[in-house]
């Protein structure tokens, strides 16, 4: 186990206050996804359940797996770097979390776009177990981030890098969203 680590009052607060918002924004679409599944297998697509669908393929495909490549970019390489085996052996485990969490998303994409053209060739019940295995598998990645790898990481990563840091996470989102035409 790790130790737990106090959180530094430094200049990481905006980077770290970024990645918390970030994780309250993933369980509310967790959330809107889990109530989905289970409304679609009782009423079917309908035109809400549709529009919510479209959404919800639209933010796990860009915004959720951005927010991997920040952590992977940004968060894991100073823990990685530690000479403390637990801090290390949890990084690998997050890095592995986040290939699961690609995995299931692959799985689920495909039925939840179907369902945001108004088709239903798929099981419902299969996708609402798939969205239950990807809701647990995220909630249990963000309590290890939160609870282990952020405390670490805010007293390891550099502050001389931060700026740059901003910049690369800004850049990065703004060539996603030109290669998609969005303004
Ligand atoms: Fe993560
Ligand atoms: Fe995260």
């Amino acid at each position: 186990m790790l130790a737990p680590v106090a959180p530094a009052a430094s200049t990481d607060d905006h980077l770290f206050h970024f990645l918390d918002l970030f994780h309250k924004d993933i369980q509310h679409r967790l959330g809107q996804l889990h109530a989905l599944a289970t409304d679609l297998e009782a009423d079917g697509p309908t035109t809400a359940i549709r529009t919510q669908a479209r959404e919800l393929v639209n933010w796990f495909s860009a915004e959720a797996r951005e927010h991997h490549l920040d952590e992977e970019k940004h968060v894991f390489p100073a823990l990685l770097s530690s000479n403390v085996e637990a801090v290390v052996d949890t990084t690998h485990r997050l890095i592995q979390d986040h290939g699961w969490l690609e995995a299931d998303w692959n799985e689920i994409e495909p039925s939840l776009s179907a369902v945001a053209e108004g088709n239903t060739w798929f099981d419902p019940a299969v996708l609402r177990h798939a969205v239950e295995v990807f809701e647990q598998l995220y909630v249990d990645h963000i309590v290890l981030e939160e609870s282990l790898a952020y405390p670490e990481a805010r007293v390891r990563v550099d502050p001389s890098q931060l700026d740059a840091m901003g910049v690369e996470m800004a850049k990065r989102r703004a060539v996603r969203d030109a290669q998609s035409g969005k303004d």
